[in-house]
């Protein structure tokens, strides 16, 4: 089967996208509003970028009636964000921070989370998930109806568990949790780990 993008409906390019483009990370993202509302919400459109500086992008839309996300307006006014982990005993309380909420809504009460104070920026860290990771803005791309969300990373908080002696996050602990196409998810478990050495690395 071929399949040309410039024949299909924005619908099923969307689809497309989200099923080839799989499985993908998820940006739990904590913003406060100017006004000090507290938001959250996950992004999956979203990747490291870059090292040095420690870069990464997440792509956030708009809503339905054209109103930036809340994310991208808080991030865009205040500068700063933190990116929460979600981990598989989270998922419905990331599930709930995916609803349409008006911007005076506090998302933590909303999904019975608890914001814990972040060191170097005022976005609140969401304290269930096991990795915070303080964030501020490094530039924002308008691309169509998009805003692409470049963000430094300054500190990570992470679980003292979870960080083995290599420097590596131990994935076999953490279930995080993957976004594939539509509704469904995938978790990174012990059983479905494997390990690959590349031919130039020892
Ligand atoms: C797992 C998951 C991933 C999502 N990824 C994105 C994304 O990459 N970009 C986006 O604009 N919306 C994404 N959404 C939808 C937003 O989370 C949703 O529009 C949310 O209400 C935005 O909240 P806000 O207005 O508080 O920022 C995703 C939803 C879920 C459940």
């Amino acid at each position: 089967m071929i399949i040309d993008t410039k024949n299909l409906s924005e619908d099923k390019i969307y689809k497309i996208m989200i099923s080839t483009i799989a499985p993908r990370p998820i940006a739990w993202i904590s913003t406060v509003s100017k006004d000090g509302i507290y938001n959250i919400a996950p992004f999956s459109f979203y990747m490291g970028v870059s090292s040095s500086p420690p870069l990464v992008a997440v792509s956030i839309g708009k809503r339905d009636d054209d109103r930036k996300k809340d994310t991208w307006k808080n991030i865009e006014e205040t500068g700063e964000f933190v990116i929460n982990v979600v981990t598989y005993d989270l998922v419905e309380k990331m599930n709930i921070t995916a609803a349409p909420f008006e911007d005076y809504v506090d998302e933590f009460q909303e999904a019975g989370l608890t914001p814990l104070p972040s060191d170097l920026v005022k976005a609140p860290r969401i304290k269930e998930s096991p990795i915070n990771i303080e964030c501020k803005k490094f530039m924002i791309l308008d691309i169509a109806d998009m805003g692409l969300v470049f963000g430094e990373i300054l500190r990570y908080h992470i679980d003292d568990t979870l960080l083995n002696e290599k420097g590596y996050i131990d994935n076999k602990k953490i279930k995080l949790v993957g976004r594939l196409g539509g509704a469904d998810y995938c978790i990174v478990s012990a059983e479905n780990i494997f390990t690959l050495k590349r031919p130039d690395k020892r």
